[in-house]
Protein backbone atom coordinates (compact mmCIF):
# COMPACT_ATOMS: atom_id res chain seq x y z
CA UNK A 1 0.00 0.00 0.00
CA UNK A 2 1.62 3.09 -0.91
CA UNK A 3 -1.27 5.66 0.70
CA UNK A 4 -1.94 7.26 -2.82
CA UNK A 5 -5.66 5.90 -2.96
CA UNK A 6 -7.51 9.17 -2.58
CA UNK A 7 -5.19 10.38 -5.84
CA UNK A 8 -5.77 6.95 -7.69
CA UNK A 9 -9.51 7.51 -6.96
CA UNK A 10 -9.06 11.52 -8.21
CA UNK A 11 -7.37 11.10 -11.44
CA UNK A 12 -9.17 8.09 -12.51
CA UNK A 13 -12.40 10.27 -11.58
CA UNK A 14 -13.86 12.97 -13.32
CA UNK A 15 -10.56 14.98 -13.08
CA UNK A 16 -8.93 12.24 -15.50
CA UNK A 17 -11.99 12.41 -17.72
CA UNK A 18 -11.73 16.53 -18.10
CA UNK A 19 -7.45 16.40 -18.19
CA UNK A 20 -8.17 13.64 -21.09
CA UNK A 21 -11.08 15.29 -23.14
CA UNK A 22 -8.50 18.85 -22.46
CA UNK A 23 -5.74 17.67 -23.30
CA UNK A 24 -5.14 19.43 -26.69
CA UNK A 25 -5.99 22.64 -24.90
CA UNK A 26 -3.87 21.97 -21.80
CA UNK A 27 -0.70 21.20 -24.12
CA UNK A 28 -1.55 24.77 -26.02
CA UNK A 29 -1.52 26.24 -22.34
CA UNK A 30 1.90 24.30 -21.33
CA UNK A 31 3.38 25.34 -24.81
CA UNK A 32 6.31 27.81 -23.44
CA UNK A 33 6.58 25.70 -19.92
CA UNK A 34 6.43 22.37 -22.20
CA UNK A 35 9.43 23.94 -24.50
CA UNK A 36 11.56 24.87 -21.41
CA UNK A 37 11.06 21.27 -19.50
CA UNK A 38 11.95 19.28 -22.76
CA UNK A 39 15.14 21.49 -23.36
CA UNK A 40 16.08 21.08 -19.37
CA UNK A 41 15.48 17.50 -19.63
CA UNK A 42 17.81 17.08 -23.12
CA UNK A 43 16.67 13.34 -23.91
CA UNK A 44 19.78 12.06 -25.91
CA UNK A 45 19.45 9.62 -28.89
CA UNK A 46 19.58 6.03 -27.54
CA UNK A 47 18.83 7.22 -23.96
CA UNK A 48 15.90 5.10 -22.15
CA UNK A 49 13.22 7.12 -20.92
CA UNK A 50 10.42 6.77 -17.68
CA UNK A 51 7.96 9.37 -17.95
CA UNK A 52 5.92 9.31 -14.28
CA UNK A 53 2.96 10.52 -14.34
CA UNK A 54 3.02 10.52 -18.10
CA UNK A 55 -0.23 11.98 -18.35
CA UNK A 56 -2.30 12.17 -22.07
CA UNK A 57 1.59 11.07 -23.35
CA UNK A 58 2.55 14.23 -24.68
CA UNK A 59 5.86 14.20 -23.33
CA UNK A 60 6.28 10.55 -23.83
CA UNK A 61 5.69 11.23 -27.48
CA UNK A 62 8.28 14.14 -27.27
CA UNK A 63 11.06 12.01 -25.68
CA UNK A 64 10.37 9.24 -27.98
CA UNK A 65 11.22 11.59 -30.94
CA UNK A 66 14.17 12.81 -28.84
CA UNK A 67 15.59 9.09 -27.45
CA UNK A 68 15.04 8.02 -31.15
CA UNK A 69 14.82 4.17 -32.54
CA UNK A 70 17.71 3.42 -30.61
CA UNK A 71 16.43 4.64 -27.66
CA UNK A 72 13.08 3.34 -25.44
CA UNK A 73 10.66 5.43 -23.55
CA UNK A 74 7.93 3.89 -20.75
CA UNK A 75 5.21 6.23 -19.66
CA UNK A 76 3.95 5.19 -16.69
CA UNK A 77 0.48 6.75 -14.64
CA UNK A 78 -2.28 5.62 -12.37
CA UNK A 79 -5.01 7.07 -14.38
CA UNK A 80 -6.83 4.43 -16.94
CA UNK A 81 -8.63 7.46 -18.80
CA UNK A 82 -5.13 9.74 -19.51
CA UNK A 83 -3.40 6.63 -20.32
CA UNK A 84 -6.15 5.96 -22.88
CA UNK A 85 -5.53 8.73 -24.76
CA UNK A 86 -1.80 8.63 -24.85
CA UNK A 87 -1.72 4.92 -26.06
CA UNK A 88 -4.73 5.93 -28.73
CA UNK A 89 -2.11 8.69 -29.78
CA UNK A 90 0.68 6.68 -29.85
CA UNK A 91 -0.12 3.56 -31.80
CA UNK A 92 1.97 1.81 -33.91
CA UNK A 93 5.05 3.51 -32.21
CA UNK A 94 7.56 1.07 -29.63
CA UNK A 95 6.51 3.43 -26.55
CA UNK A 96 5.39 1.28 -23.55
CA UNK A 97 2.53 2.60 -21.27
CA UNK A 98 2.01 1.18 -17.78
CA UNK A 99 -0.53 1.82 -15.72
CA UNK A 100 0.86 1.98 -12.02
CA UNK A 101 2.13 3.62 -8.52
CA UNK A 102 5.26 4.95 -8.94
CA UNK A 103 5.98 4.88 -5.58
CA UNK A 104 5.70 1.59 -5.50
CA UNK A 105 6.36 0.21 -8.38
CA UNK A 106 8.62 -2.97 -8.65
CA UNK A 107 11.61 -0.54 -10.86
CA UNK A 108 14.61 -1.95 -12.50
CA UNK A 109 17.86 0.23 -12.82
CA UNK A 110 17.22 0.42 -16.80
CA UNK A 111 16.70 3.78 -17.07
CA UNK A 112 18.51 6.82 -18.29
CA UNK A 113 16.44 9.26 -17.68
CA UNK A 114 13.38 9.63 -14.88
CA UNK A 115 11.63 12.62 -15.66
CA UNK A 116 8.23 13.90 -15.30
CA UNK A 117 6.17 17.15 -16.28
CA UNK A 118 4.22 18.49 -13.31
CA UNK A 119 3.41 14.42 -12.26
CA UNK A 120 5.33 13.44 -9.18
CA UNK A 121 4.01 16.25 -6.76
CA UNK A 122 1.51 13.88 -5.59
CA UNK A 123 3.01 11.52 -3.14
CA UNK A 124 1.45 10.66 0.17
CA UNK A 125 5.20 9.53 0.90
CA UNK A 126 7.25 11.64 -1.48
CA UNK A 127 10.47 10.12 0.11
CA UNK A 128 9.43 6.21 -0.34
CA UNK A 129 8.47 7.44 -3.65
CA UNK A 130 11.70 9.02 -4.64
CA UNK A 131 13.70 5.88 -3.20
CA UNK A 132 11.60 3.47 -5.36
CA UNK A 133 12.06 5.75 -8.23
CA UNK A 134 16.10 5.92 -7.67
CA UNK A 135 15.85 2.52 -8.15
CA UNK A 136 14.62 2.82 -12.07
CA UNK A 137 18.11 4.80 -13.14
CA UNK A 138 21.10 3.21 -14.05
CA UNK A 139 24.05 4.23 -11.69
CA UNK A 140 24.79 6.69 -14.88
CA UNK A 141 21.31 8.11 -14.99
CA UNK A 142 19.61 11.20 -14.04
CA UNK A 143 16.38 12.51 -12.46
CA UNK A 144 14.78 15.77 -14.22
CA UNK A 145 11.58 17.21 -13.34
CA UNK A 146 9.25 19.74 -13.44
CA UNK A 147 7.11 21.03 -10.75
CA UNK A 148 4.99 24.40 -9.64
CA UNK A 149 6.81 27.04 -7.18
CA UNK A 150 4.45 29.18 -4.78
CA UNK A 151 0.78 29.39 -5.74
CA UNK A 152 0.97 33.60 -5.13
CA UNK A 153 4.16 33.25 -7.74
CA UNK A 154 1.65 31.37 -10.23
CA UNK A 155 -0.91 34.00 -11.20
CA UNK A 156 -2.47 32.41 -13.96
CA UNK A 157 -3.82 30.06 -10.82
CA UNK A 158 -3.76 32.70 -8.19
CA UNK A 159 -5.73 34.97 -9.93
CA UNK A 160 -8.75 33.21 -10.83
CA UNK A 161 -9.06 31.83 -7.11
CA UNK A 162 -8.71 34.99 -5.54
CA UNK A 163 -11.78 36.50 -7.78
CA UNK A 164 -13.73 33.97 -7.51
CA UNK A 165 -12.93 33.67 -3.59
CA UNK A 166 -16.06 34.76 -1.83
CA UNK A 167 -18.21 32.49 -3.93
CA UNK A 168 -16.01 29.19 -2.98
CA UNK A 169 -17.14 26.98 -0.17
CA UNK A 170 -15.64 27.79 3.05
CA UNK A 171 -12.77 25.99 3.35
CA UNK A 172 -9.54 25.03 5.75
CA UNK A 173 -6.74 26.38 5.34
CA UNK A 174 -4.58 23.65 3.02
CA UNK A 175 -1.22 21.83 4.37
CA UNK A 176 1.19 23.28 2.13
CA UNK A 177 3.22 20.10 2.09
CA UNK A 178 -0.46 17.91 1.24
CA UNK A 179 -0.43 15.54 -1.98
CA UNK A 180 -0.95 18.57 -4.79
CA UNK A 181 0.17 20.87 -7.43
CA UNK A 182 2.28 23.43 -5.07
CA UNK A 183 3.35 20.75 -2.55
CA UNK A 184 6.97 21.09 -3.70
CA UNK A 185 6.81 24.70 -3.80
CA UNK A 186 9.53 24.97 -0.74
CA UNK A 187 12.61 24.35 -2.16
CA UNK A 188 14.58 23.49 0.65
CA UNK A 189 12.15 21.10 1.87
CA UNK A 190 12.12 19.67 -1.98
CA UNK A 191 15.98 19.21 -1.85
CA UNK A 192 15.08 17.34 1.59
CA UNK A 193 13.13 15.04 0.24
CA UNK A 194 15.77 14.41 -2.23
CA UNK A 195 18.78 13.69 -0.14
CA UNK A 196 16.04 11.41 2.11
CA UNK A 197 15.66 9.34 -1.23
CA UNK A 198 19.44 8.70 -2.26
CA UNK A 199 20.22 11.53 -4.65
CA UNK A 200 22.85 13.46 -5.10
CA UNK A 201 24.09 16.42 -7.35
CA UNK A 202 20.88 17.86 -6.56
CA UNK A 203 19.68 21.16 -8.74
CA UNK A 204 16.39 23.61 -8.26
CA UNK A 205 16.42 26.01 -10.46
CA UNK A 206 13.86 28.63 -11.55
CA UNK A 207 11.75 28.85 -14.62
CA UNK A 208 9.83 31.99 -15.03
CA UNK A 209 7.40 31.51 -17.53
CA UNK A 210 3.67 32.07 -18.81
CA UNK A 211 0.69 29.66 -19.24
CA UNK A 212 -0.57 30.50 -22.59
CA UNK A 213 -4.48 30.23 -21.58
CA UNK A 214 -6.44 31.25 -24.25
CA UNK A 215 -7.37 33.70 -27.02
CA UNK A 216 -9.85 35.59 -24.78
CA UNK A 217 -10.32 36.40 -21.08
CA UNK A 218 -13.40 34.49 -21.25
CA UNK A 219 -11.83 31.40 -23.10
CA UNK A 220 -9.09 31.54 -20.11
CA UNK A 221 -11.75 31.96 -17.32
CA UNK A 222 -13.85 28.52 -18.50
CA UNK A 223 -10.45 26.84 -18.94
CA UNK A 224 -9.58 27.64 -14.72
CA UNK A 225 -12.76 26.09 -13.95
CA UNK A 226 -12.25 23.11 -15.96
CA UNK A 227 -8.54 22.38 -14.75
CA UNK A 228 -6.19 23.64 -12.26
CA UNK A 229 -7.21 24.72 -8.17
CA UNK A 230 -9.72 26.62 -9.00
CA UNK A 231 -11.35 23.39 -10.95
CA UNK A 232 -11.07 21.55 -7.55
CA UNK A 233 -12.50 24.22 -5.66
CA UNK A 234 -15.65 24.93 -7.75
CA UNK A 235 -16.26 21.34 -8.51
CA UNK A 236 -19.25 20.81 -5.91
CA UNK A 237 -20.62 24.30 -6.90
CA UNK A 238 -24.17 24.49 -9.37
CA UNK A 239 -24.37 26.46 -12.58
CA UNK A 240 -25.29 29.54 -11.79
CA UNK A 241 -22.98 29.60 -9.51
CA UNK A 242 -20.19 28.56 -11.85
CA UNK A 243 -21.29 30.96 -14.39
CA UNK A 244 -20.85 33.70 -11.81
CA UNK A 245 -17.15 32.71 -10.88
CA UNK A 246 -16.65 32.90 -14.84
CA UNK A 247 -17.35 36.08 -15.71
CA UNK A 248 -15.28 37.28 -12.09
CA UNK A 249 -12.35 35.49 -13.26
CA UNK A 250 -12.99 36.25 -17.04
CA UNK A 251 -12.57 40.38 -15.97
CA UNK A 252 -9.41 39.58 -13.47
CA UNK A 253 -8.05 37.82 -16.60
CA UNK A 254 -8.64 40.78 -18.77
CA UNK A 255 -5.14 42.20 -17.66
CA UNK A 256 -2.62 39.64 -19.04
CA UNK A 257 -4.75 39.78 -22.33
CA UNK A 258 -1.83 39.81 -25.10
CA UNK A 259 -1.81 40.06 -28.87
CA UNK A 260 -0.95 36.54 -28.60
CA UNK A 261 -3.56 35.84 -26.16
CA UNK A 262 -3.87 35.67 -22.66
CA UNK A 263 -0.30 35.00 -20.52
CA UNK A 264 -0.36 35.19 -17.04
CA UNK A 265 2.89 34.36 -15.56
CA UNK A 266 4.19 31.21 -14.66
CA UNK A 267 6.59 29.77 -11.44
CA UNK A 268 8.23 26.58 -12.01
CA UNK A 269 10.97 24.64 -10.17
CA UNK A 270 13.36 22.55 -12.51
CA UNK A 271 14.91 19.59 -11.02
CA UNK A 272 17.71 17.81 -11.70
CA UNK A 273 19.76 15.16 -9.27
CA UNK A 274 21.99 12.18 -9.99
CA UNK A 275 21.41 8.70 -8.27
C1 LIG B 1 -0.80 17.35 -13.36
S1 LIG B 1 -0.97 15.84 -14.19
C2 LIG B 1 0.35 15.94 -15.36
C3 LIG B 1 0.17 15.03 -16.54
C4 LIG B 1 1.25 15.10 -17.62
N1 LIG B 1 2.58 14.82 -17.10
C5 LIG B 1 1.23 16.44 -18.29
O1 LIG B 1 2.17 17.23 -18.12
O2 LIG B 1 0.26 16.73 -19.03
C6 LIG B 1 -0.34 14.73 -12.97
C7 LIG B 1 -0.27 13.30 -13.44
O3 LIG B 1 0.39 12.51 -12.42
C8 LIG B 1 -0.27 11.27 -12.32
N2 LIG B 1 0.05 10.68 -11.01
C9 LIG B 1 -0.34 11.15 -9.78
N3 LIG B 1 0.13 10.33 -8.81
C10 LIG B 1 0.83 9.33 -9.43
C11 LIG B 1 1.54 8.18 -8.97
N4 LIG B 1 1.61 7.90 -7.67
N5 LIG B 1 2.13 7.37 -9.88
C12 LIG B 1 2.04 7.64 -11.21
N6 LIG B 1 1.38 8.71 -11.70
C13 LIG B 1 0.79 9.55 -10.84
C14 LIG B 1 -1.72 11.62 -12.54
O4 LIG B 1 -2.52 10.50 -12.87
C15 LIG B 1 -1.62 12.64 -13.66
O5 LIG B 1 -1.65 12.03 -14.93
Amino acid sequence: MSGNQDQIDYWNGPAGQRWAEAQESLDRTLASIGKAFLAFVAVKPGERVLDIGCGCGTTTLAFADAAGPNGGVTGLDISAPMLGLARTRAAGRAIEFVQADASVHPFRAEYDVATSRFGVMFFADPVAAFTNIRKALKPSGRLAFLCWRALPDNVWAAVPLLAARDLLPAQEPPDPHAPGPFAFADPVRLRAILESAGFNAIRIDKLDSVMNMASTAREAAQFALGIGPLARATAELDDATKAKIVARVSEALKKYETASGVAPPAACWLVGASP
